[in-house]
């Protein structure tokens, strides 16, 4: 498996470090599987493989446990995610007042589709259900921002605004 740390052993156990401390915390416990993973993708901000399997090592799981309980609840990523977090919204309120259009230009604009990042890790860009702010329809959601009753053109300012 390669390693997001680089090869060296040293780079390694440097790379290792954070989910030590993490590990240390919970003394090996099976059942904090999921705060270990909480506290762990605090720290690398994602969670790659390397790191699942050593989470499984730690607490003397087999790694499909793991990964499986990763891959069940989104609050956990398996690939890096962006400084931003950019929701579009895909209600039925939103649909109706042009959501899709918004959807479209944001993926011109950034390059990437639905659910991906883009190369320099600036943007993840997400579709999501109703955000309950259906009376700016359509609205988007950036980090915790909100910004509502947008049409396309509206899309390369809002992105100028974090990069
Ligand atoms: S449908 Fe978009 S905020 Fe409700």
């Amino acid at each position: 498996m390669d390693c997001a740390c680089g090869n060296s052993e040293q780079n390694k156990e440097e790379y290792l470090a954070p989910l030590r401390e993490v590990l240390k915390n919970y003394d090996g416990k099976q059942k904090d599987l999921i705060p270990v993973l909480q506290d762990t993708q605090e720290e690398y901000g994602y969670l790659p493989a390397e790191i699942l399997a050593e989470i499984a090592a730690g607490l003397d799981l087999p790694f499909s446990r793991v990964y499986g309980v990763v891959t069940f609840y989104s609050q956990f990523h398996l690939e890096p995610r962006g400084e931003n977090i950019i929701r579009i919204c895909m209600g039925t309120a939103c649909h109706v007042r042009g959501g899709s259009k918004i959807l479209e230009k944001f993926k011109d604009e950034l390059g990437i589709e639905a659910d991906e990042t883009t190369e320099d890790l600036k943007f993840t860009m997400e579709s999501v259900a109703c955000i309950g702010a259906c009376g700016l329809a359509p609205v988007i959601m950036v980090n915790d921002n909100t910004h509502g009753r947008l049409v396309p053109d509206d899309v390369p300012e809002i992105i100028a605004q974090y990069e």
